[in-house]
């Protein structure tokens, strides 16, 4: 424990048992994923909606629970996320909250809670003090880059979504690969550094095409993490349902059924952060 912490306080016991407590369960941090990538370790994330699921996979050594807004569409069966609300982020955020022990925990912005720099830091910091979140999520390139700026000059951790945006579906046309040819590749590029620039400090980059996924992570200092992204970007995430094979209907190519082969939830979630970690995970065929 860190002497130097104590002395900071003289409040006596409270702070005492507090950074005991904080040393003795090694909580992940923002700085210690950014090691991870620094020594080409893989960061293994998964959605979680719930205490259960976020205790099962902390306690499987997955390193950052994404409350994704994927739950409008796994959790209450809707067919996208945008009906998705801030109050219902700030549930889920809470219930994993009382999962995890040393998780980090980062909670997606929904649809429309960040059309403006102001309502994203008022929604921001709802997601961070009534759920408990250790970052915020939001989608979007060079529109956001103003955001992302006013966030993290208010103290609010960020992490950016580029490549295929769901909450775009509509715009985008379908859930479809992005950056497939050079224009929209350098566009995606260009936004990556541009958002890292304005302050986010790690990257989900979703259904690109490896090699597009691999520039990207080799030009950012900040992690990337990869969705139908390849191998060769810092971490991968699934949508836990997806990876446990009960989501049901059509599964892009990029979920693997980690439930096969197990007897249980906490021995699939073990299988992915394995998999990950030994970069079994994604294979060729599970990406673009
Ligand atoms: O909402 C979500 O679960 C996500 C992941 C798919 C990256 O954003």
């Amino acid at each position: 424990m860190p002497d130097e912490a104590i002395d900071c306080y003289d409040d006596g016991l409270i702070s005492h048992q507090f950074f005991v407590f904080q040393a003795d369960i090694l909580v992940i941090t923002i700085t210690q994923l950014q090691t991870l990538k620094q020594q080409q370790e893989k960061i293994a994330v998964l959605t979680g909606y719930d205490a259960c699921f976020a205790r099962l996979a902390d306690q499987a050594g997955v390193e950052v629970i994404l409350v994704g807004d994927s739950l409008g569409m796994v959790v209450q069966g809707k067919d996208s996320t945008l009906p998705v609300s801030v109050d219902e982020m700030i549930y889920h955020t809470a219930n994993v909250m009382r999962g995890i022990n040393k998780a980090f925990v980062i909670a997606d912005m929904p649809f429309m809670s960040y059309a403006t720099a102001e309502m994203a830091l008022v929604n921001a910091g709802r997601l961070m003090k009534e759920g408990g979140a250790h970052m915020v999520k939001l989608e979007g390139g060079h529109a956001q880059l103003d955001t992302v700026h006013h966030l993290t000059s208010h103290a609010v951790p960020v992490c950016a979504h580029l490549g295929l945006t769901p909450q775009s579906v509509h715009q985008l046309g379908g859930y479809k690969v992005q950056g497939r040819d050079h224009q929209q590749a350098e566009h995606i590029r260009k936004d990556a550094l541009a958002l890292q620039q304005a302050g986010a400090q790690m990257l989900v980059l979703e259904c690109v095409p490896t090699a597009l996924a691999q520039l990207v992570t080799a030009e950012l200092e900040i992690p990337v993490i990869g969705i139908g992204a390849g191998p060769l970007v810092d971490g991968q995430v699934l949508v836990v349902y997806d990876m446990l094979g009960i989501s049901g209907g059509h599964l892009p190519r990029f979920v693997r059924n980690f439930m096969q082969g197990q007897d249980s939830i906490a021995a699939a979630l073990s299988t992915y952060v394995q998999a990950v970690k030994s970069k079994d995970f994604p294979a060729a065929a599970e990406s673009y």
